[in-house]
């Protein structure tokens, strides 16, 4: 088929498929990048959706023409009864929306294949950077061609911790941001907030956070990324240490797994007092 990705020697039948309407959802968006100068009249937040609906429509496309028996979860045509599919595939189209709005090259397309209601395949793919995070349940993690591995990181005092905001600009805010004191006082290594969930969840399963956590995900922003994290050794949950449920929104930390209880500490009282009072 002639895709332009450098892969790792590994098998799953459905990889092929999912790599080209990723290839062809990355050329509606990069088209787009850094383009609104032209397009200012029609409003950024329209030149945003334009983005999002053309990646997201080629994405489905692609993969109905060829899989016409599976069902989709994606973003902006969200579908009601799938959790009973045997197929299930759920897409961001574009994840990152202010990063792409604003010129900033940190977004990402992410697709998850599961089967019955099991995670099998999760590429996210930054389009700008051309960087590649490749997931087979069971096989492993891959960055490009290299195989993944979590941070060995045995305490909070060692890591660098990832957090997102949704978009709640309220108590959910509020909290997060408690929250950020309380690892501060961890003597953790830095704070990051990059603004793409599902690159944030990747780079967990690259070592390079200790852990990642936020409010308020929807299943599109974590279905590839937690495939990834649990692959390359790490533990994925809501801030409550529960699994993450496959179809709807939910609290996320993400860990290398050694951290996982010393984070959950720090987080879930903020969790619980946020979930005490009205938000
Ligand atoms: C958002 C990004 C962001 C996260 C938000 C998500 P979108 O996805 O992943 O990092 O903080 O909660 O909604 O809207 O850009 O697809
Ligand atoms: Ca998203
Ligand atoms: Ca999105």
């Amino acid at each position: 088929m002639g895709l332009k990705f450098s892969l790792p020697t590994v098998h799953h039948e459905l990889l092929e498929i999912a790599l080209l309407a990723i290839e062809l959802g990355a050329t509606e968006l990069t088209n787009r990048f850094r383009q609104r100068i032209q397009i200012q009249s029609k409003g950024l937040a329209n030149f945003v959706t334009e983005a999002d609906l053309a990646a997201e429509k080629v994405i489905l496309e692609t993969l109905i023409a060829r899989l016409p028996n599976h069902r989709f979860l994606s973003e902006e045509s969200q579908q009601t009864q799938v959790v009973q599919a045997e197929h299930l595939w759920i897409i961001d189209p574009l994840d990152g929306t202010s990063n792409f709005m604003h010129g900033i090259p940190h977004f990402a397309i992410s697709i998850a294949y599961y089967r019955n209601q099991s995670p099998e395949l999760g590429l996210v793919y930054n389009p700008i950077t051309e960087d590649l995070y490749l997931s087979i349940a069971g096989q492993g993690s891959w960055y490009g061609p290299r195989k993944q591995y979590v941070d060995t990181a045995q305490n909070l005092s060692e890591s660098m911790i990832c957090c997102g905001f949704y978009y709640d600009r309220g108590r959910m805010m509020q909290t997060t941001l408690e929250t950020l004191a309380s690892f501060f006082h961890q003597n953790i290594h830095g704070i990051r907030r990059f603004g793409a969930a599902a690159l944030d969840l990747c780079n967990v399963g690259c070592g390079q956070y200790g852990v990642f956590f936020e409010y308020k995900l929807h299943p599109w922003d974590f279905a590839a990324g937690m495939l990834f994290v649990h692959e390359a050794g790490g533990r994925c949950t809501d801030c409550s240490g529960n699994p993450l449920p496959l179809l709807q929104p939910s609290s996320l930390c993400a860990t290398n797994g050694q951290l996982h209880e010393e984070a959950l500490r720090v987080i879930h009282p903020h969790w619980a007092n946020l979930n005490a009072s009205a938000w």
